[in-house]
């Protein structure tokens, strides 16, 4: 990644790209697999990342009363099992990709859900919200997408009221070599065909792989949600690391 403001590019899977293209391939992959999104989910994590949504909760304690932003949420994953835990909350669901939230809104209808929230399409660095208006923030398998993470842990202090809670599902790194080493070969080898077979879009999922060992480590991470002001950082591994849950507190 380079620093230079007017010519920064990152990456973009193992590709490096000018900053201003990522956000729109972003939204491009993710228009393509939005009809696709939840079966390739459940076939590609073997259904493991319902159990990681549901550790996130088990974590995160949702409440009635609680205002929830859930960023990147895509089709609902997150913000239905809050208000399932906790009919008296209310959820707002933002993302970049309409596609994913229009499938998002089907099914909170099927759900009966959908009374209980909105889908609003928006950028994790510019949240279109006013400041301090959420009790808890979740990003699930979102941020590593962002183009400038710092930019959204920033935006997720900024709406998250005094006393709030930022959590984070992501994609992460086997502190275990030999383990790290038996994963890349899932990974990199399984999952585009799986994409190919199941999506007819190899290309969408090679991103995805690339993209998870393109994220920061759980320390590393860590630290950055304790640069964008966050107190008591902590982090829990899943599945021996393949993911992690981050947790902070805006005091
Ligand atoms: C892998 S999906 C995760 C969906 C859902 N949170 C889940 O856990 O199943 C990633 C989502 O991040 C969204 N996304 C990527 N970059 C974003 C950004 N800068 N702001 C908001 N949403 C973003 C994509 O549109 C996509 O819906």
């Amino acid at each position: 990644m380079t620093d230079d403001t007017e010519n920064r590019t990152t990456h973009f899977g193992f590709t490096d790209i000018p900053e201003s293209e990522k956000a729109g391939r972003v939204h491009g992959i993710f228009t393509n697999v939005a009809g696709k999104y939840d079966i390739m989910n459940d076939v590609k994590s073997g259904g493991v990342h319902r159990l990681w949504k549901d550790a996130m909760m088990d974590w995160l304690a949702p409440r009635d009363g609680q205002r929830l932003l859930d960023v990147a949420g895509g089709t609902g994953d997150v913000a239905f099992r809050f208000l399932k835990r906790a009919p008296g909350a209310t959820a707002v669901v933002c993302d970049l990709t309409e596609s994913m939230l229009i499938e998002g809104r089907q099914r909170a209808e099927a759900e009966a859900l959908a009374g209980s929230l909105d889908w609003i399409v928006g950028d994790a660095m510019h949240l279109p919200f006013e400041d301090a208006s959420f009790d808890r923030y979740t990003i699930s398998f979102g941020i590593r997408n962002v183009t400038r993470i710092d930019e959204a842990l920033s935006e997720a202090y900024r709406v998250l009221k005094p006393g709030g809670r930022l959590m984070v599902l992501e994609f992460s790194q086997l502190p275990n070599p030999m383990m790290q080493k038996a994963y890349d070969l899932y990974s990199f080898n399984v999952i585009p065909r799986m994409g190919q077979m199941i999506a007819g879009d190899r290309d969408s999922y090679q991103y995805l792989v690339e993209s998870i060992r393109k994220f920061p480590d759980q320390d590393t991470f860590a630290a950055m949600i304790c640069n964008a002001g966050f107190e008591q950082v902590k982090y829990r591994n899943l599945t021996m690391g393949v993911a992690a849950l981050h947790s902070g507190w805006k005091i």
